[in-house]
């Protein structure tokens, strides 16, 4: 049974995408006619219901991707992609402490949230009020603030946060901030950064060279999607090219 509060994801006949927390007093207007949520209650997910028109809407339980893909953004974020490998690489796992800056639109944020647990903290940093505000309202949405800590503050100062597990900053100039980042990370613990440049990676990477810190990588990830066509299976025409680079390192004092 799916019960009211919970996350829902609606999936139109053309496969637009609608998501929810399920309110079964909700009335949700579409092209394909009005669907009346209470329907909801007497089904399980991967069934539909029908609008008013007998348009079926498929109802499916949202992944953390779709949380993700489905956020309100007004900075560029970090796509699924690199996420996955971020989460992985800062080893964030239920009781993490992590620190990242600065929060945007909070996709990131969003991530690290869903995978820290209510035992674990994510410490968000943001220096424009309308982003922090935003992030708040996205985390809001799917029931995740309560595991961050969002400070509106430049990074400039420090994170005023002692012994975090790991760190990962998303700003333009991240060489400015490595101080203030071997200062928060344990000792052995790892950090990262996003940037969307060479020349930022080439300078961040002799910015690294010069503190105590080890274990350095640089990547970046493509992600090829193909047609799920049997009989002609082959890659989309189109794909992104470039979303950015991925540096890893850890703090070895
Ligand atoms: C590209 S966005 C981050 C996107 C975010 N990681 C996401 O996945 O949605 C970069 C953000 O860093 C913030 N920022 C830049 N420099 C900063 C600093 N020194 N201190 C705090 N925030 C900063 C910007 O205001 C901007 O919102």
């Amino acid at each position: 049974m799916i019960t009211p509060g919970e996350l829902i994801q609606l999936v139109s006949p053309k496969g637009k995408r609608y998501l929810r927390v399920f309110d079964p007093e909700e009335e949700l207007h579409t092209h394909d006619g009005k669907l009346k949520l209470k329907d909801i209650c007497e089904l399980t997910y991967g069934q539909c219901i029908a609008s008013h028109l007998g348009r079926n809407y498929k109802v499916l339980k949202p992944s953390l991707y779709d949380l993700l893909k489905s956020i309100e953004r007004k900075t560029q974020i970090i796509y699924p992609k690199e996420i996955g490998y971020i989460l992985l690489k800062l080893g964030i796992g239920p009781g993490s402490r992590v620190i990242e800056a600065g929060c945007g639109s909070g996709a990131l944020t969003m991530a690290l949230a869903w995978f820290v647990g209510d035992q674990g903290k994510v410490y968000s940093f943001e220096r424009r009020p309308e982003f922090k505000t935003l992030c708040v309202k996205n985390l809001t949405r799917v029931g995740l603030l309560h595991r961050v800590e969002l400070q509106e503050k430049d990074i400039e100062e420090g994170f005023a946060v002692e012994g975090a597990d790991a760190v990962f900053i998303d700003v333009r100039t991240p060489w400015d901030y490595l101080d203030q980042v071997l200062c928060a990370v344990k000792n052995g613990h790892p950090f990262g950064f996003l940037l969307p440049t060479m020349n930022q990676v080439a300078r961040l990477l002799a910015a690294l060279e010069a503190k105590p810190c080890t274990d350095t990588e640089v990547l970046e990830i493509l992600l090829r999607r193909y047609k799920p066509v049997p009989e002609r299976l082959r890659p989309e025409d189109r794909m992104v090219a470039h979303t950015g680079f991925l540096i890893f390192s850890r703090a070895q004092r």
